[in-house]
């Protein structure tokens, strides 16, 4: 056999991974490359294919739509094909594409100034087309190969925002044209239960809706709750469309179809980047994912002098987000001590250029994640960072793993202090039990009490409280009391203005709020806003330190677990000396008299949820249960006063059974916590 030119090679390596990844995504929902990477792919090879056309071949996967149809379901050709749409990265392409758009219009005797676009979101999820018969819904299917789909009819019946049946004024035939999406919060849920069941987990929302829209026992669907979004349609008859693309999707309102209220009518580039932008900031608060925004001529007579170009409109264009994922590589993993001794995996990564920034590294959060992931240093992996959120390691791209990748393993000492580290049974979290002697944790307790929301010690970061730690400076938090300018202006990089100033800090810290400087104290499971209730209902700080359990339990939203941290903190001598000092340091808040909410009908009951209640969910009979001053434990023990118990209630059903816990259902959870 002749041996293959480089670029021949190159191309048909290409089109093999293509082909591989496309045949994971769209068959077996199980992505192996982030869309960024795909894409990179496919340009490659598009540019392989335009530098020497006798390199395409007739199956490559530039000359399709993605996707082909799985055997599972009915194939459905559709009326009309389902396109797709050109991406632009850049405002630099969508000028690009508004100036060929003009220049068409031009062409054609249509001049205009500045071209009128409808923007909408660029939903990330996966098309859909929905067949309307004299108003009533006849049938759904997915996109498939763009000319081909899967009848998923029954599956797309149990999406809830679908209407079965339009409104009065549908015309003969309508195809409504959208996308099917799951919402963030139910794509975490799900994976929650996957976790549970000890099933694969989804790698996005995406995927995740896709799996369910391709059940084959639509009950399956219907538990996982999708959600549709219209975006345009495909055959009509018996309606005039109206003259532009906002009046159809205003149209398709008055139907009854849901379109996502994110939208409006811009001019020119201008007008599109106001959007994009816009877009942008809102997008890590809209309940479901997006990965852009697309922009449409609005004027259908203008669609239709632009046309279409292969698979895509000339008329449309999508303005992607930059990509919040991207495949890197796990060059180590090290160990971070946190403020309470959680010892938390960070892997170290080649660097990344992901959702707008360069990436480093990313947290693995504990040992059971990584195990579950099955992270190995040396793997490529994929890589997310959305919005604001730390990044992640999404996934590891099996094919890609080096022969010689090595395991992590827990380290049994602390790196930092070489106390022993300890994990707790059924606590995913591994510590270091070093306290204070560990000077990561001194470190951390330092930092937290000097935070914004703590004390508020302007100008003490990380590096001042590192070399406070490591010269023997500082021991706990009030020891940064006593230190005088002359100390301070002994520190590397503190000229002494510096000096004065961060002495100054020292001094506003010193008045400060009874909640913050419980706050401040960093007592485990107590964060800000168990910090403020503590304050108003005790007033003081003195009740705090010797309050007993069921003291404790009595303030709004504190349970057993929280309790439990308090009176183990003050029970340590050495917390109440710290507290001792740095009153003495002249650490003062103004005192207040209690404010105590009026104890509810379960006040100081414990209770804890299990299984399936037949109306009521969990985070309902929580509600349910704390608007009445009850309490939610996670688990089951003596101190526990009722179980409530629904259907499939496991091991705390027997553990209540064991200890001769008082077991009830929702019906008497409800009449104990009515009015
Ligand atoms: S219009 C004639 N509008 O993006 C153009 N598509 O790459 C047909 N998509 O398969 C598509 N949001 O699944 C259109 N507002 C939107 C969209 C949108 C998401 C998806 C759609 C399509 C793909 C095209």
């Amino acid at each position: 056999m002749a041996r293959l030119q480089p670029l021949e090679e190159q191309a048909r390596r290409l089109r093999e991974q293509i082909k591989q990844a496309d045949h994971q995504y769209y068959v077996l929902d199980q992505p192996t490359l982030p869309d960024a990477e795909y894409d990179r792919l496919m340009r490659e090879l598009q540019a392989i294919e335009r530098e020497d056309p006798e390199l395409q071949t007739p199956d490559s996967p530039t000359q399709r739509v993605s996707g082909s149809p799985s055997r599972e379901f009915q194939e459905v050709r559709h009326a009309a094909p389902m396109l797709s749409l050109n991406n632009a990265f850049s405002e630099a392409e969508v000028t690009a594409f508004d100036t060929r758009a003009r220049e068409a219009l031009r062409r054609a005797g249509n001049e205009v100034s500045e071209i009128e676009y409808a923007c909408e979101l660029k939903f990330d999820g996966l098309a859909v087309n929905l067949r309307y018969e004299r108003g009533e819904f006849v049938m759904g299917a997915t996109r498939g190969d763009g000319a081909v789909g899967e009848d998923v009819t029954t599956n797309i019946r149990t999406i809830r925002s679908v209407p079965l049946q339009l409104a009065t004024h549908a015309p003969e035939i309508v195809e409504v044209r959208g996308e099917v999406l799951m919402f963030k919060r139910e794509f975490e849920r799900l994976n929650q239960r996957q976790r549970a069941k000890e099933l694969r987990e989804y790698a996005n929302p995406r995927n995740a809706a896709a799996g369910a829209l391709r059940q084959l026992d639509s009950r399956i669907t219907a538990e996982r709750s999708l959600r549709f979004f219209a975006y345009g349609v495909g055959e009509i008859l018996g309606a005039t469309e109206p003259p532009t693309h906002a009046g159809l999707l205003d149209w398709l309102v008055t139907l009854g179809v849901p379109v996502a209220g994110e939208r409006e009518v811009a001019s020119g580039v201008a007008g599109c980047i106001n959007f994009y932008d816009k877009v942008g900031r809102l997008r890590a608060r809209l309940p479901y994912e997006i990965d852009g925004v697309v922009y449409k001529v609005n004027t259908r007579a203008q669609q239709q002098v632009l046309g279409y170009v292969s698979r895509a409109p000339r008329f449309a264009i999508a303005h992607k987000f930059p990509a919040q994922e991207a495949i890197t590589q796990v060059t180590g993993i090290d160990i971070q001590v946190g403020r309470t001794g959680a010892l938390t995996p960070v892997a170290r990564l080649v660097p990344v250029f992901v959702g707008g920034v360069n990436v480093t590294n990313a947290t693995l959060h504990n040992e059971d994640e990584i195990r579950r992931k099955d992270i190995r240093i040396g793997d490529t992996v994929t890589v997310r960072r959305a919005g604001d959120v730390i990044p992640e390691i999404v996934a590891v791209v099996p094919d890609r793993r080096p022969p010689n990748a090595a395991t992590f393993r827990m380290p049994t000492q602390c790196p930092v202090c070489s106390s022993k580290v300890y994990r707790e049974e059924g606590e995913a979290v591994a510590r270091c039990t070093g306290g204070l002697v560990c000077a990561a944790q001194r470190k951390e307790s330092l930092l937290h009490f000097a935070g914004r929301r703590a004390l508020d010690i302007e100008g003490l970061g990380d590096k001042l409280v590192a070399q406070l730690v490591d010269g023997g400076l500082v021991r706990t938090p009030a020891d940064l009391f006593g230190l005088d300018v002359a100390t301070l202006a002994s520190l590397d990089r503190m000229a002494g203005k510096s000096a004065t100033n961060l002495a100054a800090a020292f001094e506003r810290a010193r008045s400060t709020t009874l909640e913050r400087f419980v706050y401040a104290l960093g007592i485990r499971n107590v964060g800000e806003s168990t910090a403020r209730d503590l304050a108003r209902h005790f007033g003081k700080l003195a009740p705090i330190l010797d309050a007993t359990e069921a003291e404790l339990l009595e303030v709004p939203d504190v349970g057993p677990v929280v309790a439990g941290s308090i009176r183990n903190f003050f029970a340590e001598p050495h917390n109440r000396e710290v507290v001792a000092e740095l009153r003495a340091a002249g650490v003062c808040w103004p005192e207040n008299e209690p404010i105590r909410t009026p104890a509810g009908k379960l006040a100081g009951k414990i209770f804890v949820i299990t299984g399936t209640l037949p109306t009521l969910k969990r985070d309902e009979a929580k509600a349910l249960i704390e608007v009445a001053g009850g309490k939610v434990a996670g688990s089951v023990s003596k101190k526990t006063d009722f179980v409530v118990a629904g259907d499939d209630a496991g091991s705390k059903l027997a553990k209540a059974n064991e200890l001769g816990v008082t077991i009830i259902d929702e019906a008497q959870l409800q009449k104990m916590g009515g009015d």
